[in-house]
């Protein structure tokens, strides 16, 4: 996708982001109300009730929750103090305390009150006092009725019902609750003026029927003559009513009963009045509606009254009827309004779901909008990119298809590359054929028996004859293989007498080498099917190739024949240089050569022989570590059931027998004895490579280094100090190099005793006979030209080597005591060696008999340091200094054993041995036999 695309998805997803919060903002407004205070919260109203024991309290609350009706974010508490003043202290302190919005207190006693509501004013919170008052006037509004006048006006009924005179009883409320208190003055202020109606007595019912009931009934008897009861609540006045009833039936008609509240409803006063318990009661408002519109008022910050003062009346047998049916119908059209309350509280709830829905689809159908454009812009991009991609396709399918042709191509010279290269293989056989029969024929004659070295050479044309005869075969093999022509030619044989068979003809090498070669099994005879010419290749190779890379210290191959289920299993295990990972990732693969290009050979073998094994539905599997060992596992099925039936033959017809083995073994033996010999050239081989051209050294030094300590120098000076210093066993060096040609160094390392023995392969860029004469002239020991096979300098310095130690060889077997006409003509060296070495063996022979003798007098003598000396000797002798001192002591002491008749102690002196015992010592060290024995003829 495009950058531009990105950004616009990145933009999409922005867009629909904001989409969802604009949604989540507007349903957020439409869902909120008026009513919630400026944080967003309803506001908390508390309402501190002296009592709800009553239907008059009850009428109260009603009236207020049909007010909240209006505002439904309002919370409502009400708290019942149960008419206990204590309670009611506490409640109003707790709602304090929780910090309500707005307080309505109905006290229960004005006078322990006063202080709680006061205290909430201190607050801030505002107090609206109902029906009941408190001592001050601190409070934020009251509503409720004129008690006072309610107790006035009551007592202006009562002298007019009762025409002026007449005796009458007051039952009071609750003493310290204001509505009483002001109930009483105002009723005993409007008898006061008629001195004929006297109030007999006052009874507390405070404010409830059943302690009226108590209390009258005691002073019944008291009140006998009363003509009239005036009660402050109509539910005491039906208390004292009930009771008179009961107690006098006779008097009832005449005591008349007056009450306050005209509650209408069931049992109200009204109800009192219309079934004459009641001569008359006045209409008491409880207010709540009225607190409910003032606490909105204070609440919403509109204007409102402090004091609130509601209206009453009296009600009796003239207004009763008219009161009920309107009290009545206000009744039915309250509980039609509460209805339609209900209803439209429903249809609230209605509209505030579907105003959610709409908000909801409204958000959906915007997000949907923009998913969609986004979606839409994407499959644009995408169909852009498509198309981008099928151009790229149909461009890589046109590389591909230019790659397959080319890969027809070269496979096609490839097949003809191997083809000629088969044709050429198959027409050596034929020459080769010719030459093993005249060599075979030499080789059995008598000129071959006579000339020994003769004979080592025939041998040698035959070995390599075999070879070369064995790889084209190989290679025939493969070919044959590929064309699907290797024909499996499978018979039953007894793979035990089989493998003894092979295992014979390396017997004798193993014995020579001292290598532990065995078969392990248990079984006498394992009969298998097989293929006899093609396990026979495979096997015979992995011999070949255990032998070639064995140890020689404590050499061990292993062959284990194992009888499993369905298969056998062959183990060829040695302990020999074992392989690299590496190496055995790639052992099968054809012309695979490993790390050693020198030992591994054509990198056939091990190729072919998998495909000899695949041949035989079986498995050839191949463990190894470097420095370890290798293990080669055969299996093979048993039965002859997975070959096909032209695959079984009854008689195989195999060519191999013992010689034929032997011959093999023989050839790669001797084969090897140029190419192997190297190998045991130790580490401690130095060369210098003195090479300016960095690629080409490090090149050669990372090929050389597996064998060899090799030193570098990147110019002739350098090289030329190199050489002085570490005075190594082989120089490499160009002859254009800066500082200090290659001739020159030839020259100089030559003509100067201290390096004159080193050899000196030289490189050179111009193959012309005068530039290989002058190297040769100055000293040179090889020459090369550029561009040259790595293989090939190889060899070359391999050889030369090979040559110096046999040439060392020689003098440790034959040490030179002198230095005869014979040896200074054939020996190889030059004229300052031959010097050098005259000069040494001279210096030795001179102090023999000197026990002080040591490397320090030579090197004064000779001119060299220790190290030149000791590189010198040892490159030439193939002996350190110390050593041949020794050596040339114990030799002259071996002579003087058997030419003379000295006594031992003697001959250790003349041969510079401080103590005889040593002397001993060194001798049966050096010969194995004591210089007593030696005299003695023991040897
Ligand atoms: C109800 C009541 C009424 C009375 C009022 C006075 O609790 O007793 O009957 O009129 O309280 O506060």
């Amino acid at each position: 996708m495009t950058n531009t695309g990105r950004k616009i998805i990145f933009n999409g997803s922005k867009i629909l982001f904001g989409i969802i919060i604009i949604g989540f903002v507007i349903l957020q407004m439409t869902c909120s109300d008026g009513n919630k205070r400026p944080d967003g919260n309803s506001f908390v109203i508390g309402f501190s009730q002296c009592t709800s024991g009553d239907e008059w309290r009850r009428a109260m609350h009603q009236e207020m929750k049909r007010e909240l009706a209006f505002y439904p974010e309002v919370e409502f508490l009400i708290k019942d103090a149960q008419d206990d003043n204590e309670r009611q202290i506490q409640h109003i302190q707790t709602f304090i305390k929780q910090k309500v919005d707005l307080l309505i207190v109905s006290p229960n006693e004005a006078n322990p009150i006063t202080p709680a509501v006061e205290q909430a004013i201190q607050n801030n919170i505002p107090v609206i006092i109902i029906d009941r008052r408190t001592t001050s006037d601190v409070y934020t509004s009251f509503v409720g009725a004129d008690n006072y006048e309610i107790g006035k006006t009551a007592g202006e009924y009562v002298v007019e019902l009762l025409k002026g005179g007449g005796k009458v009883l007051e039952i009071t409320g609750l003493p310290g609750s204001s509505p009483a208190i002001l109930r009483s003055k105002g009723f005993g202020d409007a008898l006061a003026q008629h001195p004929n109606i006297e109030v007999v007595g006052k009874i507390n019912g405070q404010w409830q029927e059943n302690i009226v009931n108590q209390r009258l009934a005691d002073t019944l008897l008291t009140f006998k003559a009363v003509d009239l009861v005036f009660a402050h609540n109509d539910v005491m006045a039906r208390g004292a009513y009930n009771i008179f009833k009961n107690a006098h039936s006779i008097h009832q008609n005449k005591i008349k009963f007056i009450g306050v509240d005209g509650l209408a409803g069931e049992n109200g006063g009204i109800e009192m009045v219309m079934d004459s318990v009641l001569d008359a009661t006045f209409l008491y408002p409880t207010g709540g509606e009225d607190a409910i519109q003032i606490a909105m008022d204070i609440l919403q910050r509109r204007a409102f009254k402090k004091e609130n003062i509601l209206q009453t009346t009296i009600i009796d047998e003239r207004n009763v009827r008219v009161l009920k049916m309107q009290s009545e119908k206000i009744s039915n059209q309250q509980q039609d309004i509460e209805r339609q309350q209900s209803r439209i509280d429903e249809q609230i709830k209605i509209y505030k779901n579907q105003r959610n829905l709409i908000s909801i689809l409204v958000i959906s159908l915007l997000a949907a909008l923009v998913l969609g454009a986004n979606a839409l812009y994407n499959l644009q991009q995408k169909q852009i990119a498509n198309k981008k991609l099928a151009a790229q396709n149909e461009e890589i399918v046109q590389q591909r298809n230019k790659i397959i042709e080319m890969a027809e191509a070269a496979k096609v010279a490839n097949e003809a590359k191997l083809k000629f290269f088969t044709n050429i293989s198959h027409e050596f056989r034929t020459p080769l054929t010719l030459i093993l029969g005249p060599v075979e024929e030499i080789l059995n004659s008598s000129i071959a028996t006579k000339n020994k070295h003769l004979r080592r050479d025939l041998k040698l044309i035959r070995a390599n004859a075999i070879r070369l005869l064995r790889l084209v075969t190989q290679l025939m093999d493969f070919r044959k293989i590929e064309h699907n022509k290797m024909r499996v030619r499978a018979s039953e044989q007894n793979a035990i007498e089989f493998i003894q068979e092979i295992m014979s003809a390396f017997e004798r090498t193993a014995k020579r080498e001292s290598i532990d070669f065995r078969l392990i099994t248990f079984e006498q005879e394992l009969l298998v099917w097989f293929d006899v010419n093609m396990l026979d290749k495979v096997l015979f190779n992995l011999y070949s190739n255990a032998f070639k890379f064995i140890r020689k210290v404590d050499g061990k191959i292993y062959t284990t024949i194992t009888k499993e289920e369905e298969t056998v299993r062959i183990s060829v295990e040695d302990n020999g240089r074992g392989m690299s990972p590496e190496h055995v990732k790639h052992a099968f693969d054809r012309f695979y050569r490993g790390e050693d290009y020198s030992t591994i050979g054509t990198g056939l073998g091990l190729s072919l022989s998998k495909e000899l094994i695949n041949l035989h539905k079986g498995e050839i599997l191949l463990f190894s570590k470097k420095g370890v060992g290798t293990k080669f596992d055969i299996i093979l099925p048993l039965g002859n059931a997975h070959f096909l039936p032209h695959e079984r033959v009854a008689q195989a017809d195999h060519v191999s027998s013992y010689e034929h083995y032997r011959i093999q073994v023989e050839a790669d033996e001797t084969a090897d004895l140029l190419s192997t010999s190297p190998t045991t050239i130790k580490k401690d081989t130095t060369i210098l490579l003195i090479e300016d051209n960095d690629e080409l050294r490090t090149f050669l030094k990372n090929k050389f280094t597996e064998f060899y300590e090799v030193i570098e120098a990147a110019d002739g000076e350098v090289g030329w100090q190199k050489s002085l210093e570490f005075v190594p066993d082989l120089i490499i060096c160009d002859v254009m190099l800066p500082r200090k040609d290659g001739l020159t160094i030839v020259e100089q390392l030559k003509s100067d005793i201290k390096t004159s023995h080193i050899p000196i392969i030289l490189l050179t860029a111009q193959d012309t006979i005068e530039q290989r004469l002058k190297g040769i002239g100055v000293g040179a020991d090889d020459y090369i030209s550029k561009p040259f096979h790595y293989a090939l300098l190889a060899e070359k310095v391999k050889n030369i080597l090979y040559n110096r130690q046999i040439l060392r060889a020689r003098f440790s077997n034959e040490l030179p005591t002198k230095t005869s006409a014979k040896s200074a003509s054939n020996d190889g060296m030059n004229s300052i060696d031959r010097q050098f070495v005259n000069e040494f063996i001279s210096i030795v022979n001179t102090n023999i008999d000197n026990p002080n003798f040591n490397v320090n007098v030579i090197c004064k003598q000779i001119g060299m340091s220790r190290v030149q000396l000791y590189r010198k000797v040892k490159s030439l002798l193939g002996y350190s200094v110390s050593d041949y001192i020794k050596t040339i002591r114990l030799k002259k002491a071996q002579q003087l054993l058997s030419e003379t008749d000295l006594p031992i102690s003697e001959i250790a002196f003349a041969v510079g041995f401080a103590s005889a015992a040593y002397f001993s010592t060194a001798f049966k060290a050096k010969f194995k036999i004591s210089p007593s024995e030696y005299k003695n003829g023991e040897r």
